[in-house]
């Protein structure tokens, strides 16, 4: 089959990545670049031998078969709209949208005129996180009863040239960083049924003090930097999940999960690496690093790599289930489950009630075979 044909829309600091990543997976190539700021697209396209071309001119293209949608999380229901409305696939960088009334929206405009709506994370699909549903669906900790899960930094502000998305209703650390543990989650346990949160705001302003036009600029927080939840699944276990910005450090581990057998460490959900930690009973932890699995090897930050990054996993998987006429598995209708469960999450914590949650779809098994079937040279991705 011939290459899915990409236009990469949103030039901004996560673009490289996928730029970068690009040429590691078959089945894809990136030729095209837009951003609602030309300059951003020409830089993008001069440092990656592509063409900037507007928005329309994208849209307009029989040459583009699909985009990815790097925008904001603002304009991420427009964009992938008009994309599918031009017949193109898409895949959405996360949040999938906002509202979950307009994702629900795009997975049904998708599914009514036959294209893939794919949306990030796609690091549950690298192998930290393969290893770890692996381990949960052999039932090595027996039946998973409860669990825990923590994303707590001290914010955005000290990193990221312009933060102020990240403090205004469609950011904050639920729907910026909930996507990366939630998607873990369902893909070891499956959907979720029930929520109830509470939160709150450490700070009313923030100053921006990365480097660049920015700094120095003072933000309003409009939305909770600190909520805590309880997510019940259908399977029946119980997981407490914090998500902030208020905190300098702690000790927590990413996620843990607490079976009936043993208990289960999983690696940081927002890389694709790292390893898994297996108590059998009382057993002492014993640990299984996914370093020379598919993917494992650490390939950031460019200068010093600790971390694997293989941003376009999704993609290359979204353009073989194309081919194959399947679902991709980091599907629309998994990033519209995980808002679902945002979205309670932030009700619920405005509210102080617990909140229902219908529907959900647990993404399908990714083997070896098929993951090496998807990379250029796989053993250049083993560490
Ligand atoms: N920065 C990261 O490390 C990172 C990591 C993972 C995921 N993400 C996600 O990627 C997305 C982009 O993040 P970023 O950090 O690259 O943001 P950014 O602000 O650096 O870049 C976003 C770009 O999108 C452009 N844009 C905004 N609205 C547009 C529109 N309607 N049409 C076309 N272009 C538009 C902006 O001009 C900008 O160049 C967000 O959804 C974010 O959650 C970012």
């Amino acid at each position: 089959m011939s290459d899915l044909r990409l236009a990469l829309v949103g030039c901004g600091v996560i673009s490289t990545r996928y730029l970068q990543n690009a040429p590691m997976f078959k089945g894809v190539k990136i030729t095209t670049c837009a951003d609602l700021r030309p300059e951003m697209a020409d830089r993008q396209a001069a440092a990656f031998g592509i063409k900037a071309k507007s928005l329309d001119a994208v849209f307009r293209d029989p040459k583009i078969d699909a985009i990815i949608n790097l925008t904001i999380p603002n304009a991420h229901f427009e964009v992938s709209r008009r994309a599918l409305k031009a017949g193109k696939h898409v895949f959405s960088e996360k949040p999938l949208t906002v509202q979950p009334k307009d994702a629900k929206k795009l997975v049904e405009l998708a599914n009514r005129e036959g294209l893939a709506l794919a949306v990030a994370p796609d690091t549950f699909l690298g192998p930290g996180h393969r290893m770890a549903r692996l381990s949960v669906d052999s039932g090595e900790v027996g039946k998973v009863v409860a669990g825990t899960a923590f994303f707590m930094s001290r914010g955005m502000e000290h990193w990221h040239p312009d933060p102020t998305f990240f403090f205004q209703p469609g950011g904050g650390p639920v729907l910026d960083m909930g996507p990366y543990y939630i998607s873990a989650l369902v893909n070891m346990l499956g959907p979720v049924s029930r929520v109830t949160a509470m939160d709150g705001m450490g700070l009313s302003e923030r100053t921006v003090t990365a480097d660049g036009p920015k700094k120095g600029s003072v933000i309003k927080v409009e939305v909770p930097t600190t909520s805590l939840a309880a997510l019940e699944f259908a399977s029946g276990a119980l997981v407490s999940l914090s998500l902030s910005w208020d905190v300098f450090q702690h000790g927590h581990r990413p996620l843990e999960l607490y079976g009936t057998l043993g208990s289960l460490r999983a690696p940081d959900p927002n890389f694709f690496g790292g390893e898994i930690e297996i108590a059998h009973a009382r057993e002492p932890w014993q640990a299984r690093s996914s370093l020379h699995e598919l993917c494992g090897k650490p390939n950031h930050p460019d200068d010093k790599p600790v971390f694997a990054n293989y941003r376009m996993l999704g993609v290359a998987d979204m353009a073989d289930a194309i081919g194959k006429g399947l679902k991709p598995r980091a599907s629309g209708e998994l990033g519209l489950h995980v808002l679902d469960v945002m979205d309670a999450i932030l009700r619920a914590g405005k509210t102080r009630k617990s909140v229902s949650v219908s529907g959900g779809i647990r993404p399908r098994p990714f083997s070896e075979a098929e993951v090496s079937s998807l990379l250029v040279s796989p053993d250049s991705t083993r560490g």
